[in-house]
């Protein structure tokens, strides 16, 4: 099948976005609002943008009605309203329901920390808590917010953001800082309300070499 994205309705194009780029990492996204509530949310539109300086991303969505979600409306610049600031928890096995749950529509004066009993331990150079259960936390400021379709349902929003202090459990990172996967035990995010472990993994090197070589095969291939 081929599809022009406007012949599709949006919920469609969702589907497909959601459905087909897979797996998605999950930032466990801790704000705090301008009265002071902290937030806790998901996002799996999600990634690394640069490392100087060092710089992350997420995607909070406009709301059916076309409004900002809480997250959005916490950590915008502050020139537009919000405080600037927000923090990337991991989204691991050990807490993979509070994850799910912390998707929960709360009203803006309730925490999902308190909903989903994660702690919050103090950050050190932003306002916004850190999940203490969190194996690693980037403690980020906000440089930019780019809108996609500001106010209308399914337009997008690229927070980005940069890192300014890093919090890594000492059992995760060699002195390479290479961070061991066995023991992140991060959580992706697959289609519709599918999830995957980071455990079913296989290694190719880089370039012409990895030709001669190649995923094992499924046991119906
Ligand atoms: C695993 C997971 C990943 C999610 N990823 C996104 C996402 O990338 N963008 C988005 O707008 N909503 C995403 N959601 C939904 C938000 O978490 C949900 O709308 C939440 O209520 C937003 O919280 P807030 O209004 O406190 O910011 C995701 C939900 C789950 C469970």
């Amino acid at each position: 099948m081929e599809f022009h994205p406007e012949a599709l309705s949006v919920a469609n194009r969702y589907k497909l976005l959601i459905g087909a780029i897979v797996p998605r990492p999950i930032a466990f996204v801790s704000t705090v609002s301008t009265e002071g509530v902290d937030n806790l949310a998901p996002f799996s539109f999600f990634n690394g943008v640069g490392s100087n300086p060092m710089t992350v991303l997420f995607c909070p969505g406009n709301q059916p009605d076309g409004t900002e979600k809480d997250t959005l409306r916490n950590c915008k610049p502050i020139e537009e309203g919000g405080t600037g600031e927000f923090v990337i928890n991991a989204a691991v096995e050990a807490y993979a329901s509070a994850v799910a749950a912390a998707a929960e529509d709360l009203a803006a004066d309730e925490s999902e920390f308190d909903l989903v009993g994660l702690t919050r331990k103090r950050s050190q150079l932003v306002r916004p808590p850190r999940v203490a259960e969190s194996p690693f936390a980037l403690e980020c400021q906000t440089s930019e917010v780019i809108r996609t379709n500001p106010g209308r349902p399914g337009g997008g929003n690229v927070v980005l953001g940069r890192v300014v202090h890093v919090f890594i459990r000492d059992d995760l990172v060699n002195d390479r800082m290479h961070v061991d996967p066995d023991k992140l035990r991060a959580i992706g995010r697959m289609g519709g309300l599918g999830y995957t472990t980071t455990r079913d993994r296989f290694e190719m090197p880089r370039g012409r070499d990895a030709l001669a070589g190649g995923p094992p095969l499924a046991e119906d291939d």
